[in-house]
């Protein structure tokens, strides 16, 4: 599926950034395609409009803000939150400016990040019950594009077969080979999935981070598919400690998409440094990446042309999901596949 193609994916909610990154000048952003700049009104909430002047098409994001609107780095036109030019300085009158201006977009601060959806959202932004959770802390972890498709990532966060191999250096087990069973269960836009699977516990970065000496252990997980590039893992260690990562692929272009992570935990600063824990979840994130970003980045959501085995279920259930959506709202899948995967002569 090639996302910048795919209209109906404008009307979700994309985590950006992390809020923190949001300084004083305007900050631009590729999402689906579609160049945004983003900025911090005076009144502390977020615009988010079009990232290219009405004038001579330059990037608004090279420009500065004035009075909770952007100025344009080339001749200074003036555009509102919601994307209305209100200035043209060269005229006789600069506030005289008709019906110029640019598209807007619907942009809003939750979980310490900033949010976008460029239609009208078909779903609520995700719950995250964590947040509001006494006792939990926020780390947050990643923000970073890798050269792989949105959904790549989405389907590797629920295979429980890639632990094994994908992680052998760090909590996997290549010798065992068999992944762990999954309940499923659907729900408008999104499943949760339960499964329980065994890990190692290696070295002194594990052990510290987990609170746990070397060995096997169980990760619980409760894991939450937010259709179409958002997933929330709850994961309870038999300590009781409990970890929940949010792990959201933005899909900036067909083959680029921004990893923004961030997790919550029930332990302390003292029990876990969060450097510690960020630097064992950059080992595991790493192992991931190599491996995506060898991966064709158009996931074809026609199963035929690729090839499957059972634990590919979540992401086939995530591709008959995707192919639904499409079709209720008209649209039939974008793809550069040609030809079915040929079985091996
Ligand atoms: S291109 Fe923006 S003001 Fe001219
Ligand atoms: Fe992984």
């Amino acid at each position: 599926m090639l996302v910048t193609q795919q209209p109906v994916l404008r009307r979700f909610w994309y985590p950006i950034m992390p809020v923190g990154k949001l300084g004083d000048a305007p900050y631009g952003f590729t999402l689906l395609g579609l160049p945004i700049v983003l900025w911090r009104k005076e009144d502390g909430s977020i615009a988010c409009i079009e990232d290219r002047c009405c004038h001579r098409s330059a990037k608004l994001s090279l420009g500065y803000l004035e009075g909770g609107n952007v100025v344009c780095g080339y001749h200074g036109w003036t555009f509102d939150a919601s994307g209305k030019c209100v200035r043209i300085p060269q005229r006789e009158n600069p506030e005289a400016t008709g019906k110029m201006g640019v598209s807007g977009y619907r942009a809003v601060e939750r979980y310490g990040h900033v949010w976008v959806a460029l239609g009208e959202p078909l779903a609520d932004l995700p719950h995250i019950p964590e947040a509001d959770e006494p006792g939990l802390r926020q780390i947050d972890q990643f923000f970073e594009p890798w050269k792989i498709g949105a959904l790549r990532l989405m389907e590797n966060s629920f295979d429980n077969a890639h632990v094994a191999f994908t992680h052998r250096k760090t909590f996997g087990e290549a010798s065992e080979p068999i992944p762990a069973k999954n309940e499923l269960e659907e729900y408008d836009y999104g499943f949760h999935l339960r499964a329980e699977i065994p890990v190692k516990i290696r070295g002194d970065l594990a052990t510290k981070v987990l609170s746990a000496g070397e060995g096997d252990t169980v990760r619980k997980l409760k894991n939450t598919w937010f259709m179409p590039f958002v997933r929330r893992l709850g994961i309870t260690y038999p300590n009781g400690l409990r970890h929940t990562i949010i792990t959201a692929a933005t899909p900036m272009t067909d083959d680029t998409t921004m990893l923004v992570q961030w997790c919550y935990r029930s332990d302390t600063e003292e029990q876990a440094p969060a450097a510690d824990i960020v630097a064992f979840d950059r080992l595991v994130t790493l192992e991931d990446k190599v491996i995506l970003e060898s991966c064709d980045p158009d996931v074809p959501l026609d199963e035929r042309f690729e090839t499957h085995m059972p634990s590919d279920m979540p992401g086939l259930r995530m591709r008959r999901m995707l192919r639904e959506l499409l079709a209720r709202h008209g649209e039939t899948e974008a793809t550069r596949h040609r030809r079915p995967a040929q079985a091996a002569e």
